[in-house]
């Protein structure tokens, strides 16, 4: 009798642990892993403020008018827009009500051809040694991306702008393929360099960035962070990750959720698998071949790309957006003229 009970309870921790939707009522699974390591309401959020960085026009991303914004039009107040010209890179920064957060989101990859994007990950070198941390090993254009451009200063900046406005609230960070690897570096430096609370990170598509090292180091400071993978996806396997010589080569950090279809037929149904805490568990997209580009650019049921093929050029209303240029006259930060809904008091500190 109660080694039969046992066997029941196992395979409904099994299941849960396979499926988000999980309706067990057992008592003494008082904390399955579907909620309190992975929140699928929460994705949905974010992959549609993920997407919406890809609006070509500026000024519609800005007011919050774009056709990706639509369904999250209630409740956004974007604080700020980073923009680095010379590298095509792009980020921005507001406030959520609906989750209560600021919300960072770092854009992806602007290269006409993301297959070419896509081939060159396979020749990404670990050629960066991650300051402060030994032993751990990242790709110096993925970190510089991040580190070494406008993004950090513009990002931080508009953490603490929000945070002013709205107090201490959680800081998701999110990002898509290659603005998922921006996204992950970022979450670090707030974490380990800056010392910010609250930050949590969920990422979609995103490249491998470092290291084993790098990755425990990544897990002990993010305990929390999310990886979601699609189907076939082929960018979650890139760069390469060689099981016989597992310390040299890239190393995911945890935690994956590896989203795909099972079944046959009509009984097709999408899964959302919470995989181990190993960052490489065998069992989720490791388990297939990364052969689709297609599965990359549709994430969670939303389109993530690039509405047109060349927009690293500023497109918008220079009447209703505020612009400030560095020395070289290639690198913008944004911030709206009028910030309605807000006090003078408020406005005059987002200014
Ligand atoms: C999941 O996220 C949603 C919205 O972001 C929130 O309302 C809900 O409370 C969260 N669920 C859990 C179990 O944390
Ligand atoms: C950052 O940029 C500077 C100047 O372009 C360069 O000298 C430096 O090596 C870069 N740092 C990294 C980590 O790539």
């Amino acid at each position: 009798m109660e080694v039969d009970r046992r066997g029941l309870l196992k395979a409904a921790v099994l299941l849960c642990g396979l499926l988000v939707v999980c309706s067990g009522r057992e008592p003494s699974i008082k904390h399955h892993p579907s909620t309190t390591i992975y929140n699928s309401t929460l994705a949905k959020t974010l992959v549609e403020y993920a997407s919406a960085i890809y609006t070509a026009d500026l000024t519609q991303l800005f007011t919050w008018t774009c056709a990706r914004c639509r369904d999250l039009v209630e409740g956004f107040e974007m604080i700020q827009i980073v923009v680095d010209v010379e590298n095509c890179l792009q980020a921005y920064v507001g406030f959520a009500s609906d989750i209560n957060a600021v919300v960072v989101v770092f854009r992806g990859t602007q290269e006409n051809s993301i297959q070419n994007w896509i081939e060159d990950l396979l020749w990404k070198q670990l050629d960066l040694d991650y300051p402060g941390m030994p032993e751990a090993m990242v790709h110096r254009g993925f970190y510089s991306a991040y580190h070494n451009t406008t993004l950090r200063d513009g990002v931080v900046n508009g953490i603490r702008k929000t945070r002013r406005l709205y107090g201490d609230v959680p800081i998701m960070i999110t990002g898509h393929s290659m603005g998922g690897a921006m996204a992950s570096f970022c979450a670090l430096d707030l974490v380990a360099n800056y010392g910010f609370d609250g930050v949590r990170l969920m990422t979609f598509g995103q490249p491998r960035i470092g290291n084993a090292a790098f990755a425990s180091y990544f897990k002990r400071y993010l305990p929390h962070a999310i990886r979601v993978t699609h189907a076939h996806d082929i960018v979650p396997h890139l760069p390469p990750y060689f099981t016989f010589f597992p310390q040299k080569t890239y190393h995911h950090f945890p935690r994956e959720v590896w989203v795909h279809n099972v079944g046959l037929g009509s009984l097709v149904y999408s899964v959302e698998q919470i995989c181990d805490d190993s960052g490489e568990d065998p069992t989720c997209s490791r388990s297939v071949s990364g052969n689709s580009v297609l599965d990359h650019i549709t994430y969670l049921g939303v389109s993530m790309h690039a509405e047109a093929p060349s927009s690293c050029r500023i497109i918008g209303n220079h009447a209703t957006l505020r612009y400030e240029m560095d020395l070289r006259g290639n690198v913008i930060v944004m911030s709206r003229r009028r910030q309605h809904g807000l006090s003078d008091e408020q406005r005059h500190s987002v200014q």
